[in-house]
């Protein structure tokens, strides 16, 4: 294991009962506050990337953006936002998913990614593994390859993974 993956745990604050009773929050945004930290979590998924072909990330509203964009830069990909309903204004293509208590969906633009583009699609946390899975249908919808998932943090006991069908899913952090 890489030793910047200890300070990267670290900065990830936890918050017990967030947003309600029961659920152990994981803060990103205290991670963001340390630029050693956020710059070390980028370049590890940089290096993994780079030399994958991958021509584009897809990132997932909300938090998803602040990790896609900039290994989008630094691997030289386009960068898409899969973004929550009503939000983007040209033609769009969405997947439903359920919540513990009724469903929310993602949205992408159609016209912002082909067939024959290779994607990571990245975002900050895996639990049930709903969301990843909404995202990976979008992509493959307009006949992109998944390559694989990318999430900072992943709660291995809630088997989210289970639900990527075999599909590879790089973390940094696991919270049991
Ligand atoms: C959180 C998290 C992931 C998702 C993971 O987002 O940022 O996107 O839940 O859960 P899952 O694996 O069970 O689908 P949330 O839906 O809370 O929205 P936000 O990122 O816009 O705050
Ligand atoms: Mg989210």
């Amino acid at each position: 294991n890489d030793p910047r993956i200890y300070g990267i745990k670290t900065k990830i604050r936890v918050v017990p009962d967030f947003p309600k009773k029961g659920i152990m929050f994981q803060d990103i945004t205290t991670l963001l506050l340390d630029p050693k930290a956020f710059q070390d979590t980028i370049d590890l998924f940089v290096e993994r990337y780079r030399d994958m072909n991958i021509s584009v990330v897809a990132g997932i509203e909300a938090r998803g953006f602040i990790f896609g964009s900039p290994i989008a830069l630094a691997i030289g990909a386009k960068f898409v936002p899969l973004r929550k309903p009503k939000k983007l204004p040209g033609e769009t293509i969405f997947e439903e998913y359920e919540l513990e208590y009724g469903s929310d969906r993602l949205e992408m633009h159609v016209e912002a990614v082909n067939p024959g583009d290779r994607a990571l699609v990245i975002d900050d946390l895996i639990a049930t593994g709903g969301t990843l899975c909404a995202a990976m249908n979008l992509l493959e919808r307009v006949g992109a390859e998944v390559v694989e998932c990318a999430c900072v943090i992943e709660l291995p006991e809630l088997k989210g993974r289970e639900r990527l069908g075999g599909k590879p899913l790089c973390v940094l952090v696991e919270y049991r």
